[in-house]
């Protein structure tokens, strides 16, 4: 089947959503690969077709807020005034779970992360189906998000995935995870895993709905195994190294090959290329404004990885450390194969 043929409709995808097949849907922040939350095939063909662990939990597609509190107990003052602030958009909530949702969508855990997406088809395919969405990010596991249709078709067009074309995701990077708790006017909030949503436009919002003190916690990582918490993640197929500044791509190049033996073949069930040789190499330049930087990040590292490179070199500098740039850096350090002992981690 030619790639076009794989881009399908709204009409189309509700089709095939129905009858239990996973589809490829657009979001403002990365392609996800949808199922309905009621069909245990096509939860099932998420896993298989990602080659996804099954201890790595999904997240749920909701269309509207009401929608939301179908799945979840526990929505409280906190929630609802993140979920008016920042829904439709790239905040993932997690809560307890209802018993509609399943264990294989949580990986066994009572929770649920639950996000209504800020893009229009993803809302009008939510509302059409008349059934929340479970998606993960539309690529194989371990590997860069996808965000255009045809990155999707590049990624699982192999098993039979048809996208939705909605363009390319205006956010570029994965929404933030959080998790909330309150007690009487103050609120503890667990980041799970950065991203489009920072921790300053949070505790705006809730000390403008009358939260006096915001408290941000990390999470405790033996609580869940999340692949955005894993080591390696967001990988491009071939090595991502980090340097500083002022390394010349020859100091580069000598880098790599002094170091590239420490690359596992392997890591937490994602393959990891190392070449014994670098003949070409590809620099991934970000935008200095940190917006444009995510939008870019996943389209500019699948480029880099498609220039006939060995390896791809990237020089993080010191503007890396502000807020604003938190859930980039995050995504870069994971996606790294080697980073330099001079680049601040
Ligand atoms: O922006 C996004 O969030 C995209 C788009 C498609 O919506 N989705 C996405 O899904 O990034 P995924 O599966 O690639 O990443 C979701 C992360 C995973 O690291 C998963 O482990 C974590 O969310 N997660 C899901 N449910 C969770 C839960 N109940 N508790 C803790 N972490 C959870
Ligand atoms: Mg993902």
């Amino acid at each position: 089947m030619s790639k076009e043929r794989n881009i399908i409709s709204i009409e189309d995808a509700v089709q095939k959503l129905n009858q239990g097949i996973p589809i490829g849907m657009p979001t403002e922040t990365v392609y996800g690969l949808a199922a309905r939350i009621d069909k245990p095939d096509g939860i099932q063909k998420i896993f298989t077709f990602k080659k996804r662990p099954f201890f790595d939990p999904l997240i749920v597609h909701v269309f509207s807020i009401d929608q939301a509190k179908t799945l979840v107990e526990g929505w409280g003052r906190v929630h609802q005034s993140l979920a008016s602030s920042f829904w439709p958009g790239p905040l993932t909530m997690v809560l307890q779970k209802k018993s509609l949702v399943s264990d294989l969508i949580t990986s066994g855990l009572n929770t649920v992360g639950v996000r209504m997406p800020n893009h229009p088809m993803a809302l009008k395919l939510i509302e059409s189906v008349g059934c929340p969405l479970a998606a993960p990010s539309a690529n194989r596991f371990g590997r860069t998000s996808p965000t255009t249709a045809a990155d999707v078709l590049v990624e699982l067009g192999d098993q039979g995935v048809s996208c939705i074309d909605g363009g390319p995701s205006q956010v570029g990077i994965e929404s933030t995870i959080i998790e909330a708790s309150e007690d009487q006017s103050q609120a503890v909030i667990t980041v799970l895993r950065p991203g489009g949503i920072s921790n300053d436009q949070i505790r705006t919002s809730l000390k403008g709905c009358g939260i006096s003190k915001v408290d941000f916690t990390k999470p405790n990582l033996n609580s869940v195994k999340a692949s955005g918490q894993l080591k390696h993640h967001y990988m491009p197929q071939i090595p991502l190294v980090l340097v500083s500044p002022d390394h010349s791509e020859a100091d580069v190049i000598k880098f790599y090959l002094e170091h590239h033996e420490e690359i596992p073949s392997e890591f937490e069930g994602v393959k990891l290329n190392r070449p014994t040789k670098v003949s070409n190499l590809s620099e991934l330049i970000l935008p200095a404004a940190p917006e444009l930087a995510a939008r870019e990040l996943y389209s500019n590292l699948r480029r880099c990885s498609s220039n006939n490179a060995d390896i791809i070199f990237c020089r993080v500098n010191d503007q890396f450390q502000t807020d604003s740039w938190v859930a980039i850096r995050d995504r870069l350090f994971k996606a790294a194969s080697l980073i330099h002992p001079k680049v601040k981690i």
